[in-house]
């Protein structure tokens, strides 16, 4: 029997649904506005910035194209980027010049690539900008499960990335009324993730067939303008999901992980991003830097490990002149190290990336 697939889209048991749980803070409060992805509920934050004259966002270099489509539908948006450094925090110098410009319509998406916290002088940049006026937004995505609150007034995230739900994204401190769920787009991507379950579990169906879905419900999100509230299956998975456990399990197998890397020839093909990590933190991957990306991500999926890439950039950003953005973006893929896997599993990747730098 080939050995089981790591990686890529959740999938999700037919009739899937949770048992009672400790609630994980802000993730699932009441107060917390429920969206169908993270892009969603930025829209819904924008709109709101929007009515109130707002009209200039303001984007670190190094994003998920998805962000900027969160302007779609959202008012009059005029987006500029500012350049990244090597850890792909903000540069302070730029960041500050472009703070310094029409603060009272200026909004700053404050995003932690990989939840790499921003420097002190980074920091004192976006104080002295809030002071002058410009609104930051907090981007939780890649630290939902890091620290049990937002630090910023108005804060979003997307679920999808961390849980097996057909839909999910989540705004703090907006009251701007969300569209309907869209039946049809959950349907499409429910229907896919549990083809894929079936698949994956018991063998049935074909694989081209989900990939074909999944894909149709990515385009549906780049194409949407309006904030669409999370549909009621998403609610109740999230609501029953176990956080603590989820959490505890990642940073696990990433501290698994991160351990095997520096063994055997590994180090001569990758090497992790960040610095290890702090406290608490929950990861949602284990970022690599590789001079040979593209052959390593090729060989891992011939042995059924699928890396994600975060991310294809935005293309004013791989179009301009943000060289720090473009080099580190060749080099760049993520390990996966989520909740569906164990240390089993994780000591076959590290296997896998040994075989390739043997050869290599
Ligand atoms: C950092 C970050 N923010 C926001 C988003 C948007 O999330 P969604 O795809 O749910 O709209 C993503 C998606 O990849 C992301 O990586």
């Amino acid at each position: 029997m080939p050995a089981r697939e790591i990686g890529s889209e959740f999938d999700l048991a037919p009739r899937a649904q949770g048992a009672p749980r400790e609630p994980f803070g802000w993730v699932q409060e009441s107060a917390t506005r429920r969206l169908a992805s993270g892009r969603e509920a930025l829209r819904l934050i924008l709109g709101g910035l929007a009515h109130a004259g707002r009209s200039r966002l303001v984007l670190p270099a190094y994003l998920c194209d998805s962000v900027g489509q969160a302007t779609q539908g959202a008012g009059d948006w005029r987006i500029e980027y500012v350049p990244v450094a090597p850890d792909l925090t903000p540069a302070p110098g730029p960041l500050a010049s472009a703070l310094q410009e029409e603060p009272d319509r200026t909004v700053f998406v404050e995003v932690q690539v990989f939840n790499t916290p921003y420097g002190e002088h980074t920091l004192e940049v976006l104080s002295a900008a809030t002071r002058a006026g410009v609104l930051v937004v907090e981007d939780r995505t890649h630290s939902l499960l890091s620290a049990e609150q937002p630090r910023r007034p108005l804060a979003f995230a997307s679920v999808r990335k961390w849980l097996p739900l057909p839909d999910g994204g989540l705004a703090v401190g907006t009251r701007a009324p969300s569209a309907p769920s869209d039946e049809e787009f959950v349907a499409l991507r429910r229907g896919a993730m549990t083809a894929k379950h079936q698949f994956l579990v018991h063998g049935e169906g074909d694989k081209s067939t989900f990939l074909g879905a999944i894909q149709r419900g990515e385009q549906a999100l780049d194409a949407a303008t309006t904030a669409r509230t999370m549909s009621s299956s998403s609610r109740s998975l999230l609501d029953a999901a176990n956080l603590h456990t989820i959490a505890a399990r990642r940073r696990a197998n990433h501290d698994l992980l991160l351990g095997h890397l520096g063994t055997g020839a590994i180090p001569r093909v990758c090497r992790p991003l960040e610095a290890p990590l702090q406290g608490a933190a929950a990861p949602l991957g284990l970022p690599v830097l590789s001079p040979t990306r593209d052959a390593l991500r090729r060989h891992l999926i011939e042995h059924r490990v699928y890396c994600p890439v975060h991310w294809p950039l935005p293309e004013p950003v791989a179009l301009g002149r943000f060289p720090t953005a473009q080099s580190r973006n060749r080099e760049l893929m993520t390990l996966v190290i989520d909740q569906r896997y164990d240390a089993e599993d994780m000591a076959r990747v590290a296997e896998v990336l040994e075989t390739f730098a043997r050869t290599a």
